[in-house]
């Protein structure tokens, strides 16, 4: 089967079967062309507490699929690669944060929404890339406790001057692989291009960025953008997305090493085979650790709408 092929039949079958594709901006071109809606982990969350289909399918990693069936418990939400996990989500534990709890009296927990569901029913707030600075100067409390980025919480701290935000050491191993001699150099190759850098990106590689915000962010800013060249500093699929939107536009890696294995796991055979239900995994998440896990969700929806 070619591509095309394989895509009408996506196109086909969602259809018949009242199904709804989600996918996050890194999954493949071939995968974004099929779906309903492509978007950052923000629009992603807000997307999964509106759709009415009665089956969701998941293009990205496990905390998205679990994020669309805390809020939609009704549906089946099947995440098409069981094994496309994010690491981030899974540096930090129940117990681990009730012992910082334990020594960080009257702080609200706010976590990134890359964390387990487990993480989230110990948690107080959630926020992603692109409103988490939005949401932090929404809530009412002064003292907080970011967890698990420390370099989304750096530059979240650098924005939220009125906030006592404390972080704590994790991150992404995908954005940490570059720093400021991969800066120096992509400067160097390309003195006319514009740097456009993900917060998950150690401070050395955002201080002296030309902007810095989430996976959408970068896309609509180099679209609006009157400049003709970009190196882009995050994972290399948005390259090829902008590539491809902006023919007239260059686009460059930061590094070639910005690759996320995880969200690379998915592939377009494999999403047929899913719509056929023959392939991925069901999401199903207890009662009392979706209803735990949904407060933390519901306050970022609230702070950031
Ligand atoms: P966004 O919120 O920018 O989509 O980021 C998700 C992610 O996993 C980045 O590594
Ligand atoms: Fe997780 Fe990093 Fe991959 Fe995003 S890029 S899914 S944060 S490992």
């Amino acid at each position: 089967m070619t591509v095309f092929e394989t895509q009408q039949e996506i196109l086909r079958l969602k259809a018949e079967k009242d199904i709804c594709i989600l996918a996050h901006s890194y999954q493949a071109r071939e995968i974004t062309e099929i779906a309903d809606f492509v978007g950052d982990s923000y629009a992603l969350s807000v997307k999964a507490a509106q759709v009415p289909n009665k089956t969701v399918i998941m293009c990205g990693v496990r905390f998205m699929a679990e994020t669309v069936k805390i809020l939609s418990p009704e549906k089946r939400v099947i995440l098409v690669n069981g094994d496309a996990g994010c690491p981030m989500a899974e540096q930090m534990d129940v117990d681990l944060i009730e012992q910082l709890k334990a020594m960080n009296d009257g702080f609200k927990v706010v976590a990134y929404i890359n964390t387990t569901a487990e993480l989230k029913t110990v948690c107080d707030v959630c926020v992603t890339s692109s409103s988490a600075v939005k949401i932090i100067n929404a809530m009412p409390e002064k003292d907080i406790l970011f967890i698990p980025d420390i370099n989304l919480g750096t530059y979240v701290n650098r924005q939220c001057p009125d906030k006592n935000i404390k972080l704590v050491s994790g991150g992404c191993p995908t954005h940490c692989r570059v720093s400021s001699k991969h800066v120096e150099k992509a400067r160097a190759d390309h003195p006319n291009a514009l740097l456009l850098v993900h917060p998950e990106c150690m401070p050395e590689v955002w201080e002296n960025a030309d902007y810095i915000g989430s996976t959408s962010g970068i896309m609509g800013f180099a679209k609006k953008s009157e400049a003709k060249e970009f190196i882009i500093g995050t994972e290399n699929s948005i390259v090829e997305h902008l590539q491809y939107d902006c023919p007239d536009k260059i686009f460059y890696p930061l590094s070639k090493s910005l690759v996320c294995q995880n969200m690379k796991i998915t592939t377009l055979p494999e999403v047929l085979a899913c719509v056929k239900g023959d392939f991925g995994e069901d999401i199903e998440i207890d009662e009392e650790t979706r209803l735990k896990a949904k407060k933390c969700i519901d306050k970022m929806i609230e702070y950031g709408g």
